[in-house]
């Protein structure tokens, strides 16, 4: 195996001792470095599995990522897909967040209140965001690739009485009008009192009775707005993910353990400096850009760089340009965005001058060694450390991540090295056990950390069986890992049926009971399969109702009806018709089956797997099942 001795020369090894020694006490040390209006009494309240850090202290949010930061320091460049630009300071957000802060009291807004934001990628959402958590509103961003159906979803779930959006949003050229999505989603949510609306695209769109345009709101409000003096332990955020069952869950974040987890890992892993530029490609939609865009680069004070668009749009070389024009010093992306560039070959980050990067991060799904490589030499020219940061939604920040910014050690092509400081990684066995080194098992955290999320919204029956379940007081993550003989943690991908397209969750049961509410089809059961460029895409296996023929507007229609109640990020690349789906005498779907023949793999690779069914069994459904399919591409 390769290891690249690269680092930035610090050498800190008080952080992990102490954070080894006592680790609620080393969070608090973290903690003190934010801004508290009142310190907190107890650092850690346990009753598994719920937590409460930094009990008694009072914080916010939006003060520590804008009030104590330099004016006149820029906070972000913006740049449009359309090459419009926008250069935002910290003053100047600030300004912005305080109007919108208080327009939002005077539409009746409160402490507690949930706010739905569905923008594109301006500098009006972080506005949005940081305006709700100075006022104690709870925001909940939706990626503005979603669809009505599951915008009001979410909605209805998380009670929001108002929404922010824009007319529109550019995507490869196109306008993509956001307005409308929300007019459809909240045609009969009659407890959705207002509406703003950001001008973004400025094409013409209906105004309705509850609809306020953004700068006639701004304009009208006073730039003054003290930031509400909030409990450590109150909500900041909801952002829904998907799992394997039901609807998406509301993850939920508190304040302070989140500040402190989001501002402690963004100073150590990305070694940030006052003179660095940092550009972090996630969508605000997405927890990354909710930790590493929204929060994390502002409570450091850094400056950095977002982009609106498509990131090979109008070409492949619109981040290599971005890069070369703002001097970008620290670049934090996917596998799935590095597959496809390298796709496009060498001469076309050769062609631009990359010598600002000193450091570069990957996000979001396990990056293959070969892309890691590639990383490394074409764009990080052999000198820039590659941090491969492990995290989840429900881990709000890097739980595991090499950090420049602390120390320096051998880096391995495809594995995140170690747990970040004050956090208790093991890998556990079926029955509880730890294994030993170079053996896969289930990846769990077994003590509480700042940035964890405190329960799902409305559900905490569900957080209890999700999470806490399957080990007694340990988190379970969901995912495979093994740690090697030097520690370090190569993460296999997920467990469950939780399937990663391009890095974005998308949950199983949601797209299957989307599949099934078209009246032809009975039954429908998706998979996951290796993808060169998302890493996964989607295969649908479905069954008709009998007589149906299959046939492409029927294919059409279901495309469209995924298009509708999710998005487009969940359509499936291909669907299998099948006259009836291979299932266990229990009556489970035999899923691990669907992939491997989905995937071309031999049966017995998945004749260990299916919990209940004899390996006869399986084999004459993989048998019975190659017979039948009848398959359906569609290019993506
Ligand atoms: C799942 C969480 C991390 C924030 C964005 C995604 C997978 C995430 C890595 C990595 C291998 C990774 C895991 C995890 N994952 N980062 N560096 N290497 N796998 O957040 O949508 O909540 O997904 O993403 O499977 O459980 P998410």
């Amino acid at each position: 195996m390769d290891s690249y001795l690269i680092g930035l020369g610090n050498n800190d090894t008080k952080t992990r001792q102490e954070a080894s020694q006592d680790f609620v006490k080393f969070w608090e040390s973290q903690a003190k470095k934010l801004d508290w209006f009142e310190s907190w009494n107890t650092p850690l309240e346990w009753n598994p599995p719920f937590a409460k850090w930094f009990v008694g202290g009072k914080i916010n949010a939006s003060y520590n990522a804008l009030d104590v930061q330099k004016p006149d320091k820029i906070a972000i460049f913006w740049e449009g897909e359309n090459e419009e630009r926008q250069i935002v300071t910290y003053a100047q957000l600030l300004d912005s967040v305080q109007r919108l802060a208080n327009g939002l009291k005077s539409l009746g807004v409160k402490k507690g209140d949930r706010i739905t934001i569905y923008l594109p990628m301006v500098p009006e959402l972080i506005v949005s965001i940081l305006a709700c958590a100075r006022i104690g509103a709870i925001h909940t961003v939706i990626f503005s690739g979603f669809s009505a159906q599951s915008i009001k979803d979410r909605i209805v779930d998380s009670q929001s009485k108002l929404v922010i959006t824009a007319d529109g949003g550019y995507r490869r050229g196109k306008i993509v009008k956001l307005k409308d999505v929300v007019d459809t989603a909240i045609s009969d949510l009659d407890f959705v009192s207002n509406v703003i609306v950001f001008q973004r695209t400025n094409h013409p769109i209906t105004m309705t009775s509850k609809d306020i345009f953004w700068n006639v709101l701004l304009e009208k409000n006073s730039n003054i707005c003290p930031p509400e003096k909030l409990e450590s332990t109150h909500p900041l955020y909801i952002l829904y993910t998907s799992g394997t069952t039901g609807k998406p869950k509301g993850v939920l974040h508190d304040t302070g353990g989140y500040l402190t987890h989001v501002s402690a890992t963004f100073r150590w892993a990305f070694d940030i400096k006052d003179s660095d530029v940092y550009f972090c490609t996630a969508d605000i939609g997405w927890v990354t850009g909710h930790s590493y865009v929204a929060y994390g680069p502002l409570l450091c004070g850094a400056t950095q760089v977002m982009y609106e668009g498509a990131p090979d749009y109008p070409n492949s070389a619109r981040m290599w340009d971005l890069i070369q024009r703002y001097k970008i010093t620290i670049f934090y992306t996917t596998p799935t965005a590095l597959r496809m560039f390298m796709k496009f070959g060498d001469e076309i980050p050769n062609s631009f001058d990359l010598s600002s990067l000193r450091l570069l991060g990957s996000v979001g799904e396990p990056i293959n060694p070969e892309v890691w490589k590639w990383y490394y030499n074409i764009i990080g020219k052999t000198k820039c450390p590659i941090i491969d940061t492990w995290w989840q939604t429900e881990t709000g920040a890097m739980m595991i991540s090499p950090l420049p910014g602390l120390e320096t050690i051998p880096l391995k092509p495809g594995s995140g090295a170690h747990a970040i400081p004050g956090v208790d990684l093991a890998i556990l066995d079926e029955s509880g056990d730890t294994v030993p080194a170079e053996t896969k098992g289930y990846l769990v955290i077994r003590k509480p950390w700042p940035g964890m999320l405190t329960t799902l919204w409305g559900d905490d029956a569900k957080y209890k069986s999700v999470y806490w379940s399957k080990y007694k007081d340990t988190y379970y993550t969901g995912d495979y890992a093994i740690c090697d003989k030097d520690g370090y943690f190569w993460l296999l991908g997920r467990a469950d049926d939780v399937l990663k397209i391009a890095g974005h969750r998308i949950g199983t049961a949601e797209l299957e009971s989307s599949l099934v509410s078209h009246n032809l089809i009975s039954e429908a059961a998706v998979c996951g399969i290796p993808d060169q460029i998302k890493g996964e895409v989607i295969i649908a296996f479905l069954v008709a109702k009998e007589g149906v023929s299959i046939s492409d507007e029927l294919r059409g229609q279901i495309m469209d009806i995924v298009r509708k109640d999710i998005g487009a990020i969940a359509t499936p690349q291909s669907l299998y018709f099948v006259s009836k789906l291979p299932k266990t005498r229990s009556g489970k779907i035999m899923r691990r089956l669907l992939k491997a023949i989905a995937s071309n793999e031999k049966i017995g690779d998945v004749s260990t797997l299916e919990d209940g069914a004899a390996v006869s069994e399986i084999q004459s459904a993989f048998d019975e099942l190659q017979k039948q399919i009848r398959s359906y591409s569609f290019s993506s």
